[in-house]
């Protein structure tokens, strides 16, 4: 077998750290995989525990009865710990990005994996993801706090990234700003006045701001308002599945990649 494409990291995970992501994958990207014939999903990266891969195999066979995941990690040690929680259904393998399975994968989920290369990797490896999706197929590539508390990610498809969704615990933040040390690694660094991103976390702040009377009647409501006066001057999604009450209630926010892509 060739050498896996990529490096070694931090191995750094949680039981339920990613609940956030599933949740969202399930709902907005269920049909997607309802859809599918033979639906294979891959968890790219998934650190020192089998436990984010199995939780995300529970939580997609329940909208999609005939998922089958695999788990891919580039350390051999980390395959070795996860082998025994095999089931019908659920593998473990060596890899890295060149992806080492049986067909393209309808949906490639990598949370706090990119986070750990450098932004000119970021790019590259989005490019190689994407391009061994199955037709129709996604990549959420993401990063999130210890907790999972705080969580950001984008989702890709064959033709580039489309979405970018912030999730946060309404008492994990002070201002929303602070999901910025959330931001994948092809966006952290254009955190600048002058790029798109910034503006829109400056925004978000002084919507929050503004909002700040809702609180009276719980951050739930807060961040509703704050979330409605954002959307006045950003392309917010509006309605379901990306958008729309029933997930700005859940703490979530969605807009397309293309309101806060880098300026160059
Ligand atoms: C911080 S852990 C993330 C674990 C889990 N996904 C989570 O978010 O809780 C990152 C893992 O990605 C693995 N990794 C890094 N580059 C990889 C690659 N190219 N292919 C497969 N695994 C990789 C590292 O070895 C490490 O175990």
């Amino acid at each position: 077998m060739a050498r896996p494409v990529g490096s070694v990291t931090r191995g750094t995970t949680g039981v339920n750290r990613l609940r956030r992501a599933d949740r969202w994958l399930s709902a907005v990207h269920g049909r997607l995989l309802r859809a599918a014939d033979r639906p294979l999903v891959v968890d790219l990266g998934y650190g020192a525990s089998h436990s984010t891969t199995l939780e995300l195999f529970t939580r997609l066979r329940a909208v999609a009865g005939d998922v089958e995941m695999v788990g891919i990690e580039i350390d051999p040690a980390r395959v070795a710990l996860a082998r025994p929680y095999e089931r019908e259904g659920l593998s473990f393998v060596l890899g890295g990005f060149e992806l080492p399975v049986p067909r393209p994968p309808t949906v490639v989920r990598a949370f706090n994996v990119l986070r750990q290369y450098g932004e000119a990797e970021a790019w590259g490896y989005w490019d190689l993801l994407r391009g061994k999706l199955a037709p129709g197929g996604v990549l959420v590539e993401g990063t999130c706090s210890e907790t999972g508390h705080r969580a950001v990610w984008v989702c890709l498809d064959s033709a580039g990234p489309r979405t970018l969704t912030f999730s946060a615990r309404f008492n994990a933040f002070d201002r929303p700003s602070e999901l910025a040390d959330r931001l994948p690694k092809t966006l952290i660094h254009r955190n600048v006045p002058g790029e798109p991103i910034h503006a829109f976390l400056r925004d978000f702040d002084r919507a929050w701001a503004v909002a700040a009377p809702y609180g009276a009647h719980g951050l739930r409501q807060r961040w509703l308002a704050a979330v409605e006066t954002l959307a006045d001057g950003w392309p917010l999604y509006r309605t379901a599945p990306l958008g729309g009450a029933g997930r700005w209630r859940l703490g979530e926010l969605s807009l397309p990649w293309s309101a806060v892509a880098p300026t160059s």
